[in-house]
């Protein structure tokens, strides 16, 4: 008999999707371009193996699967997509459904979502999250594209999706490169967790002089708290571990040069082209680029010396940290969800706001328990700001000053906490009903006579300047 569905590409990603599809019952079909690979793929593939077909061809694999075809491609994003697109499509029928499964940049999956259109095919482009082991276990899925191509293999993407008290962390989320646009965010805020996570590691190792061990047991405690989150957890993991080679912490014989896949960039061009601010994941994205300037870094501190970054004793309590973390957190996933609206507006997708802080829940990298109390806001309010909810706004009442004086104690110490203070600055921007920017409308005026809006009478108008 035929396969339910096929799967090009068995990297990390594929093989493990392609097991968590055997092991949920559906017969696969798997093609990888070096077939010795599909080979040992299957070979290693244990009881899972009867109900995987390995193809040494396209032919193979297209004539294995059970009309009309759906087929998960998991190749590097990018040109390997399109060759991938190319080489398979002239096999298929005209209700062969092809999945891009990959980290593509979502204006790549608008273009080939419109060219699938313009030839009649169906073609579907979806976000996977949550690295090898959500693949193989339960990832969270976003998918983009024609909803009825969405509706053939719902029943398969559910059900290897990651599992939330029995809601499946699946879902369409509109048109074209929805899920891919969703998909990048998700990134973005990653690249934020992430990197405010490491700056109160910084905090806590260079202003303290906290051990690599005294930080794992910070972040286990606050795993407890209201930061309980995959992230959290993975970096008391992370902190704790010892390096087999020389007995020492493994985060102490890392590399401090982070490396970028790309997505974290993509989320930040696009907010860019929006014209939506999202200060924090540009000071993540920021904070690697700069990472990667190892030679340059360490030529300014021979040049001018290391910052002072000792903390006197007592100057910041873990709670301190905590609430930090807490306030800055909330910050990001504001301007991220605002981000996911100004698209959805310009785009037209009409992205299910609660939704997607739904299938975040379970599954993706950056699983946490805020994600449901943001779905819950955004189920009563899905165009508003996060931080006017009042359940988090009671929560930046009460940890924004915590940030304030983490982020003010880190600068007067020469400590770095650039995403943690674009959250603060953040916050401030948007309880300033008056801000500064009527100097800019001034000197937009009187350089290039661009016109500025009084504030008491209407219309456009123009100063004194004498020109
Ligand atoms: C996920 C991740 C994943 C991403 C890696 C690395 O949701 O599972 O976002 O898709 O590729 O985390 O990303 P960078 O190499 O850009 O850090």
């Amino acid at each position: 008999s035929k396969s339910e569905i096929g799967l090009i590409g068995l990297g990390t990603m594929g093989a493990m999707l392609s097991l968590n599809i055997a092991e949920k019952g559906f017969a696969i079909s798997v093609f990888n371009r070096t077939s010795s690979r599909t080979q040992k793929f299957h070979e290693e593939a244990g009881d899972l193996a009867e109900r995987i077909t390995p193809c040494k061809t396209l032919e193979d694999l297209v004539a294995s699967i059970a009309e009309p075809r759906a087929i998960i491609l998991m190749v590097p994003a990018g040109a390997p997509v399109d060759e991938q697109i190319a080489a398979l499509r002239p096999l298929l029928g005209k209700d062969d459904l092809i999945i891009d499964a990959g980290n593509a940049n979502f204006r790549d999956t608008e273009a080939r979502a419109a060219q699938a259109e313009a030839d009649g095919v169906p073609f579907l482009g979806i976000g996977v999250s949550g690295g090898e082991e959500g693949a193989r276990h339960g990832p969270s899925i976003m998918g983009g594209g024609r909803k009825d191509a969405w509706d053939r293999v719902a029943h398969i993407l559910t059900a290897i999706a990651a599992d939330y008290e029995g809601t499946p962390c699946a879902t369409w989320m509109g048109e074209g490169g929805a899920g891919h646009f969703v998909k990048a965010v998700h990134n973005g805020i990653e690249y934020a967790d992430m990197q405010m996570i490491a700056e109160i590691y910084g905090i806590m190792r260079d202003g303290q002089g906290a051990s690599a061990s005294d930080c794992a047991a910070a972040f286990e405690a606050w795993n407890d708290g209201p930061l309980q989150s995959y992230l959290i957890e993975i970096s008391g993991k992370v902190a704790a571990a010892t390096d087999d080679q020389t007995g020492k912490p493994v985060l102490d014989i890392i590399q401090d040069r982070a490396g970028q896949k790309g997505t974290g960039r993509w989320t930040v061009i696009e907010a860019q082209h929006l014209g939506a601010p999202v200060p924090v994941i540009e000071a993540a994205v920021a904070a690697r680029n700069l990472s990667a300037l190892k030679a340059e870094r360490e030529r300014g501190e021979a040049l001018f010396g290391a910052s002072p970054v000792a903390l006197p004793d007592g100057a910041l309590s873990r709670d301190d940290l905590e609430q930090a973390l807490i306030a800055g957190k909330i910050m990001c996933y504001a301007q991220g969800f605002q981000l996911l609206n100004a698209a959805s507006a310009e785009f037209g997708w009409g992205l299910p706001m609660p939704e997607i802080a739904r299938v975040w829940r379970e599954g993706c990298i950056i699983r946490s328990t805020m994600l449901n109390d943001m779905a819950e806001a955004l189920t009563a309010a899905p165009q508003d700001n996060l931080m006017f909810s009042p359940f988090f706004a009671g929560l930046i009442e009460a940890n924004a000053p915590a940030l304030r004086k983490v982020v003010a104690t880190a600068v007067s110490h020469g400590l770095q906490s650039p995403a943690l203070a674009a959250g603060l600055s953040y916050f401030d921007a948007m309880r300033t009903g008056r801000s500064t920017a009527n100097m800019i409308q001034a000197q937009r005026d009187f350089f290039g006579a661009h016109s500025f809006q009084r504030v008491d009478k209407d219309g456009a108008h123009h100063g004194p300047w004498g020109l």
